[in-house]
């Protein structure tokens, strides 16, 4: 980064690659950049503590690993990161694992999301990049130039960073992909008649591997992030009020969809954290416009039933750092031109896995006996059969090409 001498032309930086968010797919790309050589700069809205702490995904798959490993990011990952090779699916009254590695060959890794974000962060200031926190972007302008301009605040400044390209990580809610002119982009969108209701609680997990719950009240979620700390979810309406679920409540829910197999029973502890968040499916194409790379949350969500969203943003993300190696290494635009084609192959898998995941495992309407026939008719195949199960199991540990 340089910034101009200039009192009045203080507040224009200069970089290779601006990049818009913070999260896992803004964060990556700034480091996998350094690794390249290449510089960049990343402004986030929200403060390093509100990033570090925000409560979010915990499941990585086996190439998010591998893609932490190989960028020198897996030190605390190695040892604080809990390998899961197989999930367990509940309904009827049943249990059915899906071995997972004994199918694939590979397995899950349960950590953090906002760890993923810690170790990221703690990374890029080692190595001197910059971060700038309290960063708002506001405006993109010269996209279609070679020089684009990214306009933010910051301590009630306006400033400007300019680049040779945008990446836009800011993930559903961010400028980004606002920036693109209307008529470029095509949406395709699915919203759910439900969200969930995400716990974080100061209790020992009662399971070895997550438990996914199909129950007549609606799915629930046993998941973990360490021994002492479990992490629950419970489908509730799509308009339900977090005031609507004292901790009381939320533990009998939780006790009715989960405690339905006989001698098991969860264990209980103080509720550090609790959020609803709505469930959607989502996907705009294609992924980049002139100087404008879009990647993560910011071009695409899937429902977390499945587990994808982080792991798609950093898949994201490795592709489009090789993309800008090529580009500034050899002068080479072709993976530059094929980044969106290419990632959209792997974000559309995800999209039906999550899709089929959410649709085989949440009670989708109210009364619907057929839907209801023909969610138990798809789990007692994934118990039964090896080749569906498979098919599951791949999907979910992450499909190394696409
Ligand atoms: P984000 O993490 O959303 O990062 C975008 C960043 O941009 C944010 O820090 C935001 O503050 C910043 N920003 C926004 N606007 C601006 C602006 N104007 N200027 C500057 N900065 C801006 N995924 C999985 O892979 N596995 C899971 O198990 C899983 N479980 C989940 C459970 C829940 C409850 C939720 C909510 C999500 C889950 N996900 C899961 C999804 C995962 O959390 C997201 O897909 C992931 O955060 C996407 O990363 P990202 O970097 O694209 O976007
Ligand atoms: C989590 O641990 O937060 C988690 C695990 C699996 C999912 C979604 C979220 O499918």
């Amino acid at each position: 980064m340089t910034r101009n001498g200039t009192n009045e032309e203080d507040a224009r930086m200069r970089t290779q690659v601006g990049i818009v968010g913070a999260g896992p797919a803004g964060l990556m790309l700034s480091h996998l950049l350094h690794l390249h050589g290449i510089e960049s700069v990343v402004l986030e809205c929200r403060s390093r503590e509100y990033v570090e702490q925000r409560v979010r995904a915990g499941v990585l798959e086996q190439g998010s690993v591998d893609l932490l490993h190989r960028t020198g990011l897996a030190d605390r990952l190695l040892r604080e990161g809990m390998r899961h090779e197989g999930i367990e699916l509940r309904f009827d009254g049943e249990s059915h694992r899906v071995p997972m590695t004994e199918l694939t060959g590979r397995a899950i890794t349960v950590y953090g999301q906002q760890e993923v974000v810690k170790d990221l962060i703690a990374a890029r200031l080692a190595a001197g990049g910059s971060l700038l926190f309290e960063a708002d972007a506001v405006r993109l302008d010269g996209l279609d130039s070679d020089s684009p301009v990214i306009h933010f605040r910051r301590d009630g400044r306006d400033e400007e960073l300019h680049c040779d390209f945008v990446a836009g990580c800011d993930g559903f809610h961010g400028v980004s992909r606002g920036a693109v002119p209307d008529g470029v982009l095509r949406a395709y969108e699915r919203t759910y008649p439900f969200a969930w209701l995400g716990v974080l609680a100061a209790a020992p997990p009662a399971v070895d591997e997550l438990v996914y719950a199909n129950h007549e009240r609606g799915f629930a979620l046993y998941s973990l992030r360490s021994p002492e700390i479990s992490r629950l979810y419970l489908q509730v309406a799509p308009d339900e009020e977090i005031a609507a679920w004292p901790d009381e409540r939320i533990w009998a829910e939780l006790r009715t969809r989960l405690e339905t197999v006989p001698g098991w029973s969860l264990n209980e502890g103080p509720v550090l954290e609790k959020s609803i968040t709505p469930m959607r499916s989502f996907v705009v194409e294609p992924m980049q416009w002139q100087r404008l790379f879009l990647a993560g949350d910011a071009v695409h969500i899937v429902p977390p039933t499945g587990a994808k969203g982080m792991n798609l943003a950093l898949a994201d993300v490795a592709l489009l750092g090789d993309a800008f190696a090529a580009w500034y290494g050899q002068q080479r635009t072709d993976l530059l031109e094929t980044y969106s084609t290419t990632a959209l192959r792997r974000v559309w898998r995800a999209q039906h896995f999550s899709w089929w995941m959410t649709s085989m495992l949440h009670r989708l309407e109210k009364d619907d006996p057929y839907e209801t026939k023909l969610q138990a008719a798809t789990l007692r195949y994934v118990a039964t059969s090896a080749a569906y199960a498979t098919s599951l199991a791949e999907n979910y540990v992450g499909l190394p090409e696409v």
